[in-house]
């Protein structure tokens, strides 16, 4: 059924589960030995991404979440990152991994780390499954990548438009006409 309102596969659910192995392992490399790590899923989008992610990340880490809004279900950002809700934990100290679904204009990243930053958190390292660097407005910048994206909309393991689509195992590019009748 969602299937058919995809264009075109950009990465199959194949490629996604290896990638986020490879970065799995390449944390559990990096945060060895380490007991004082905060893995923070960015809500909602990053959900899929880091709950995978920590399957494939053996160390000592807390899991938080934090909620940040910035494209309400449309195709472009608002331009203005909304914190509907904060973390649990106090991270002053910490170190923190940011998890990420994409990385578009960098709004959403650089309104955590500033915040995170500003909390006083030992190291800030972020993960992303998509980074578009074509997209950037602000400057912000990820430390694991899965995927460079080429500048277009894209929706599924987690990315929404009008808040569907999340639920698909790979990440594609959705039909004109799902667009075009929007307002149906
Ligand atoms: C999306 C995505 C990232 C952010 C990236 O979240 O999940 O968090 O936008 O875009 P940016 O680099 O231009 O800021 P969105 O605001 O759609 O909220 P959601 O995760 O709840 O879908
Ligand atoms: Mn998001
Ligand atoms: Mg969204």
């Amino acid at each position: 059924m969602l299937d058919n309102d995809i264009e075109r596969v950009i990465y199959s659910r194949d490629q996604i589960q290896q990638r986020v192995k490879e970065l799995g392992k390449q944390l559990t490399h990096d945060y060895a030995g380490n007991k004082n790590l905060v893995v923070v899923d960015v809500l909602t989008g990053a959900s899929l991404f880091t709950i995978d992610l920590l399957e494939h990340m053996d160390v000592y880490c807390r899991m938080d979440f934090v909620d940040v809004s910035s494209y309400k279900g449309g195709t472009s950002s608002t331009g203005t990152v909304t914190l509907l809700h904060d973390l649990k934990n106090d991270i002053k100290g910490k170190d923190v991994l940011i998890c990420e679904d994409i990385v578009d204009t960098g709004r959403t990243l650089k309104f955590l780390m500033d915040l995170l930053d500003g909390r006083g958190a030992n190291s800030i390292k972020v993960c992303t499954m998509l980074d578009k660097p074509s997209g950037r407005l602000v400057d912000a910048k990820a430390d694991y990548v899965g995927f460079n994206v080429p500048n277009e909309f894209l929706v599924g393991y987690g990315l929404d438009y009008d808040g569907y689509y999340r639920n698909l195992p790979y990440v594609g590019v959705l039909k004109p006409e799902v667009y075009e009748h929007h307002n149906d």
